[in-house]
């Protein structure tokens, strides 16, 4: 088959319910991959960067969230980008691998000479046609998306070496307690169907050990099976780590912004590379004013349709405003998330902060936070349905949902 004509897919894990906690209470009751980021589900950017694949025949986003938390946004991806986007619901969490493995049959319905596997929760400009191509050029099972972070901070990722010249993964280590390198796995790759083979090694593998055990030793056979389930695979440590150094695994690395979004702080911090990014690829997303007939705004800002801002309100940088939010005069908003049909009062003022769907911020009241993105409470994030009242300031502080604040808190977790 010639390479114009041949299929590729595209995966995206997703995870479920169990994962993601440390991004509560945004994700009490939204499953985190549909928390907006620059106003877009933060699953939305990866399905429109899979949109400039090639021969793209379908997009597959793959958890263990109910099909009906899905349902809504996935019919409405796939009337929007034109390609068929399903969601595929494990029955239990089968691990990064497992998960793959598990809809196999579904995933090679087209035949794709090549797969992309993407998590859902990272922040990059995803260069998945230039991957294939280095992938092509490669000739080996799969190219993994890679960047150089700081030493400090690469071991909370996968730390790998790699080859300079021919780009081979000649080690790998799963955040690893000592430091090994300051290149990660950015959690973005692309496969050819050998992928299935290398995953039902690991299975087969283990139920060989597990068979050669039971003659021996029923204890050891437990022990076995509750360390490692048969389909529980992960992606990391069970595939990528044996086959470095094998000629089967190569990287492609990204010299542009790359994040990983488990936490609140990360997500505004996403949200404003995303807003950065539409002002290049798609600048009609984002809002403009000079404060006459609409709000002034200032840098990127990102206006839903529905939303009401009064002319006298001054937004930016990096603000997202959600659907059917009503902003009063005089309001001040710099870096937050401004989620569903929230009202803010006039002159409230509100920085580094996320504040939750149907929340209400009262007049000249301050909601605030220092802005560190990595520190616990260096964002205020407001859960759904908060109430702060009249002249109240909620500074550097988390506070859970149904909340009224009728007093100045700071430094607080409101539980
Ligand atoms: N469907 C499904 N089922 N998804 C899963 C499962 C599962 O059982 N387990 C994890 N995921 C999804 C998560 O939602 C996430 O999108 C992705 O798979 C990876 O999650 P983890 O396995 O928890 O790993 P991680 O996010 O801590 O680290 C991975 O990503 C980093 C980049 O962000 C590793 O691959 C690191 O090496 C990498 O640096």
């Amino acid at each position: 088959m010639e390479i114009s004509e041949e299929k590729v897919v595209a995966v995206i894990m997703v995870g479920g319910p169990t994962k993601g906690t440390r991004f509560r209470p945004l994700s009490f009751n939204t499953p985190k991959p549909l928390f907006p980021l620059a106003g877009q589900a933060m699953v939305h950017h990866p399905i429109s960067a899979c949109k400039r694949i090639p021969n793209l025949a379908q997009i597959f986003l793959i958890g263990f969230y109910e099909e009906r938390e899905f349902a809504l946004y996935v019919s409405s991806i796939s009337n929007e980008l034109k390609v068929p986007v399903r969601y595929l619901k494990e029955d239990k969490p089968h691990g990064s691998a497992g998960g793959l493995y598990y809809f196999r049959n579904m995933i090679m319905e087209d035949c794709p000479s090549h797969i992309f596997l993407l998590n859902c929760d990272v922040c990059c400009n995803f260069p998945l046609p230039d991957m294939l191509e280095a992938h092509r050029r490669y000739g080996g099972m799969g190219t993994m998306l890679v960047i150089k972070v700081s030493a400090e901070s690469a071991s909370q990722f996968g730390e790998l070496v790699a080859d300079p010249i021919t780009k081979e993964l000649l080690h790998y280590t799963e955040k690893p307690e000592t430091f090994v390198s300051d290149l990660i796995n950015c959690g973005v790759y692309v496969f050819t169907p050998d992928i299935f083979t290398a995953i039902e090694g690991v299975s087969t593998h283990r139920e060989d050990r597990a068979n050669l055990r039971r003659v021996s030793s029923f204890e050891s056979l437990q022990s076995v099976t509750r360390t490692f389930p048969m389909d529980f695979v992960r992606l990391d440590q069970d595939i990528l780590s044996p086959l470095a150094g094998k000629k089967q695994l190569y990287t492609y690395e990204t010299m542009d912004f790359w994040e990983q979004i488990k936490t609140p702080g990360m997500s505004l911090k996403c949200s404003a590379l995303y807003l950065a990014q539409f002002r290049s690829a798609s600048p009609h997303l984002l809002a403009s004013g000079d404060g006459t007939k609409s709000a002034t705004v200032i840098g990127d800002v990102y206006v839903h349709p529905s939303a009401k801002v009064h002319p006298t309100a001054k937004i930016g940088p990096n603000v997202s405003i959600s659907a059917n939010v009503r902003v009063g005069a005089g309001v001040r908003l710099i870096s937050c998330i401004i989620l569903d049909d929230v009202e803010i009062k006039e002159n409230a003022v509100i920085i580094h902060s996320i504040v939750g769907w149907k929340s209400s911020i009262g007049k000249w009241s301050r909601v605030q936070a220092d802005g560190d993105y990595n520190a616990k409470l260096g964002i205020t994030i407001l859960g759904e349905a908060v109430i702060v009242e009249d002249e109240a300031a909620v500074i550097n502080s988390i506070v859970l949902p149904n909340k009224t604040l009728n007093i100045s808190v700071q430094d607080e977790i409101i539980l």
